[in-house]
């Protein structure tokens, strides 16, 4: 079973969805599918093995996009394995839908609408399994979410996730340009960074107000007594050369515009022609420094009711 790699033209869709489906990668399907093989794929694996899926297991995957984790651990939970898929796109939870139903697998797939802070729907102590991967970060009421993760397990069930630690990034080079240096061009810089601070204020929102040590805190506040971090960050001398098209038309999340937008409403065409005159050779030759932090949470709810022999601790 793979992931959702079709192309679907998402200008119909909400907003979180046109954002997996296209903006995400600038519209670029080439560059969304070396995304997928070169990025997604292994924090997939790497969380899914976090989460030591068993045969038969129920996982619930909150936030699941377009299903990339939940997928994947139906996959892994066998043929008698099932999987709860939550977002709050109701257009992102049709796309999952339709693929399971494509897959053959709809029988084994539940789809619940809701934010991930607020999943009554979902029974107590029901689940083996939970699943996040890139959503807190998006959730600023995180501890609400950690307790529903708590809540929603059965005795013994596994929590696995994974979130991106921006603050890591976002301190050092600001959101709109991330690792090129636009020092020759810093008054026009200074402009779209403040565009960006008007809509996700840089310290206290839900995407950078947050590490490693506030994801461990949170866990544990919420009952979890067995947990595990690994906390991984990668600086690298170059980036990726990229189309400059599409990193015009690509953003960080659908909360905010894309460069190209950005640009559009906080610079003259002069200016802006001054922006690409600089940053385009940068973007193209991949001349830049890459950040890139994240922590990766595994724990145990421990318990009344669990049968300690049956299922692997999460530091096996
Ligand atoms: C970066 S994507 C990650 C998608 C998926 N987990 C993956 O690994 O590919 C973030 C997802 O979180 C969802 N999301 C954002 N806020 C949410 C919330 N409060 N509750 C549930 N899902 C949310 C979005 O709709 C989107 O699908």
């Amino acid at each position: 079973m793979r992931a959702i790699l079709a192309v679907v033209d998402g200008a119909d869709r909400d907003p979180w969805c046109q954002w997996i489906v296209r903006h995400r990668h600038g519209g670029d399907d080439e560059l969304r599918r070396e995304l997928f093989l070169a990025f997604l794929v292994p924090q997939r694996d790497r969380l899914l093995d976090a989460a030591h899926i068993q045969e038969g297991d129920l996982v619930l995957d909150i936030g699941t996009g377009d299903g990339l984790i939940g997928f994947g651990a139906l996959e892994r939970a066998g043929l008698s394995g099932r999987a709860i898929f939550n977002d709050l796109s109701a257009d992102l939870l049709g796309l999952c839908r339709d693929h399971a139903a494509r897959a053959g697998v709809l029988d084994r797939c539940r789809f619940v609408l809701g934010s991930a802070d607020e999943l009554s729907e979902i029974d107590e102590a029901s689940v083996d399994v939970v699943t996040i991967r890139s959503v807190l970060i998006y959730v600023k009421d995180k501890a609400a979410s950690l307790r529903e993760c708590y809540r929603v397990l059965r005795p013994g069930g596994r929590l696995a996730l994974f979130e991106p630690i921006n603050r890591f990034i976002v301190a050092d080079h600001g959101r709109a340009f991330c690792g090129y240096d636009v020092s020759p061009i810093s008054h026009l810089a200074a402009k779209l960074e403040a565009l960006y601070d008007r809509i996700q204020d840089p310290v206290n929102d839900a995407i950078v107000d947050f590490d490693e040590r506030d994801l461990l805190r949170l866990v544990t506040t919420a009952g979890f007594d067995e947990v595990h971090l690994e906390l991984r960050a990668d600086i690298e001398p170059r980036m990726d050369p990229q189309a400059w098209e599409g990193y015009l038309a690509s953003s960080g999340s659908p909360l905010v515009p894309t460069l190209g937008e950005a640009m559009s409403q906080t610079l003259s065409d002069e200016e802006a022609a001054l922006v690409e005159q600089h940053l385009r050779p940068l973007v193209e030759q991949g001349i830049g420094e890459h950040r890139m932090a994240s922590a990766l949470v595994r724990a145990v709810k421990h318990g009344e009711g669990e049968d300690a022999t049956a299922r692997p601790s999460a530091g096996a």
